[in-house]
């Protein structure tokens, strides 16, 4: 089974809009077509506008997070419908920075994804984990146990539309990259509970990617496994060079 691979820049809290704007002035004509790989970025709600309105056919935008629910009174909160009518096509949903500082958990990630699906945006979804746990051999329960919960009353139609990320939190900007045998174990045990859920020909469909200290020195290796259909990328998607390698780098796959 081909699956296209995706490269997903995560930019978290950093950038000023100039940057944003020189980041897309120089990505856009770079990255390669769509059909060889998915160049996502994933920016702050403020510049998704800019972003969106300059992106061209082969670079996709994606915010960061979003509310579970249409509309309300959540002060700062932005909802699926709201991004979707800024054109933006993908959001990361249960990012662990998300759920260790504005109490996300596996259940608010299992509502967001249904309402992001409903809304046709397509949902990124971080499972991993603490270095306790991983140093404790529990990582595949654990990692099992948050997949399950994201996916509760998910169909295999919904399914098909997202992506999951595996980021072992021991390895996100820590320059600590888990090795291509662990991320693929562990993304393959990640598949095998899709599989349990929905079946092979799903399971089989469904981009995971790795994420944690993904580089431009790194990502080759990290690609070169079986069931690693990409990364999501902090610090390294900041910078246009550096990001173009990796997408490049995923075309090979
Ligand atoms: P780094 O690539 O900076 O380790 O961040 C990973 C991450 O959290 C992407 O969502």
């Amino acid at each position: 089974m081909k699956r296209i691979p995706i490269i997903a820049g995560n930019w978290k809290m950093y950038k000023t809009k100039d940057d944003a704007l020189s980041f897309i002035y120089a990505v856009n004509v770079a990255v390669p077509e769509k059909e060889l790989v998915e160049s996502v970025i994933c920016a702050p709600a403020i510049f998704l506008r800019d972003l969106v309105k300059r992106e061209g056919e082969d670079l996709r935008i994606g915010a960061q997070t979003m509310h579970e629910l249409d509309e309300g009174a959540y002060t700062g909160e932005i909802s699926a419908p709201m991004l979707k009518a800024y054109g933006v096509d993908y959001v990361v949903l249960g990012h662990s920075e998300r759920r260790a500082y504005y109490n996300e958990t596996d259940e608010s990630v299992n509502k967001k994804l249904i309402q992001a699906v409903k809304n046709e945006l397509t949902p990124i979804v971080c499972v991993g984990e603490s270095l306790e746990i991983r140093e404790a051999g529990t990582t595949d329960q654990v990692v099992k146990d948050q997949v399950v919960k994201a996916y509760l009353n998910v169909s295999s139609d919904q399914a098909l539309k997202t992506v999951v990320a595996y980021e072992p939190i021991w390895a996100i900007g820590t320059g600590k990259t888990a090795t291509p045998d662990q991320a693929n174990d562990t993304i393959k045990a990640i598949r095998n509970v899709l599989k349990g859920l929905y079946g092979a020909m799903v399971s089989d469909s469904i981009r995971i990617l790795y994420g944690g200290s993904v580089k431009p020195n790194n990502v080759d290796e990290l690609l070169a496994k079986s069931d690693i259909d990409g990364a999501l990328v902090g610090g390294a998607s900041l910078d246009p060079e550096s990001f173009l390698t990796l997408v490049k780098a995923a075309v090979k796959k």
